[in-house]
């Protein structure tokens, strides 16, 4: 599989792990805007309340930092299952808490997904906030944050769905993991990014890793990021690794 794996003990050390990277790669675009692109799911929640607390707060320039989604539910932004409302509850609320310090992340730099109108709608509209911000050409992502699901799917890349080139956002039907309609960036745009981490726990996705491992990573989508000229970290642990 492409890129560097590192095996922890338990999703703690994982998520630990990942916040050490991040202020890393932060550390490396000093002065400039950080781009990030994060994922839904149950992974990486620990991972955003930890760059909320002590010691990773602090080393954060947030007012530099641009949070965009890399996949979301098609639902309304309220709904209990939507990625960005999870992603305000565990990483920009928490930080404005009570308590813990006055840092916020300006709203200029929030950039939800919109799930109003149509998805086709919403891909579009979507697309053309990226092009508000980066430019015409392919975006580079600084850091964009992956989960995989125990088929391998990954942000809302599902195994035998076509996946068409060309748009930055794609519209989803027919997602096998509820909600049925999505919209997910596409592949070309995750393998432009600068940095990309996977974060993988639990037993239930080692199938799935191992068959990316050995021959046939191709068949799926979590395989296929494979990066121009980036870093493709999958950072797991021992349940997800499994005993090969
Ligand atoms: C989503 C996702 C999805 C997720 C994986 C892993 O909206 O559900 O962004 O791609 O990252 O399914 O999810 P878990 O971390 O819950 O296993």
């Amino acid at each position: 599989m492409d890129g560097q794996t590192l095996v922890f003990a338990d999703p703690a050390a994982v998520a630990e792990e990942a916040a050490r990277r991040f202020v890393s790669a932060m550390a490396e675009r000093a002065g400039g805007r950080f781009s990030l692109a994060l994922s839904g799911g149950s992974t990486p929640q620990r991972f955003y309340r930890l760059l909320t607390a002590s010691p990773w707060r602090e080393q954060i320039d947030w007012g530099s930092l641009h949070v965009f989604l890399a996949d979301e539910r098609f639902l309304p932004s309220g709904h209990p299952d939507s990625n960005f409302r999870m992603i305000r509850e565990t990483l920009i609320d928490p930080l404005a808490a009570e308590g813990r310090g006055v840092v916020k992340l300006p709203a200029c730099n929030i950039h939800p997904m919109p799930t109003d109108g149509t998805v086709e709608d919403s891909a579009i509209r979507y697309e053309a906030g990226l092009k508000g911000f980066f430019g015409e050409s392919p975006p580079r992502f600084d850091l964009i944050v992956l989960g995989m699901g125990p088929d391998g799917h990954t942000a809302s890349l599902f195994p035998s769905h076509i996946h068409p080139k060309g748009p930055w956002v794609l519209p989803v039907h027919n997602s096998p993991k509820p909600p049925p309609t999505r919209l997910s960036l596409s592949l070309e745009i995750i393998n432009q990014s600068r940095h990309v981490f996977f974060l993988v726990t639990g037993h239930d996705k080692a199938e799935a890793l191992s068959s990316i491992r050995k021959a046939s990573k191709e068949t799926l989508p979590a395989g296929t990021v494979q990066l121009n000229d980036g870093e493709l970290i999958w950072l797991v642990d021992q349940a997800a690794w499994g005993e090969s």
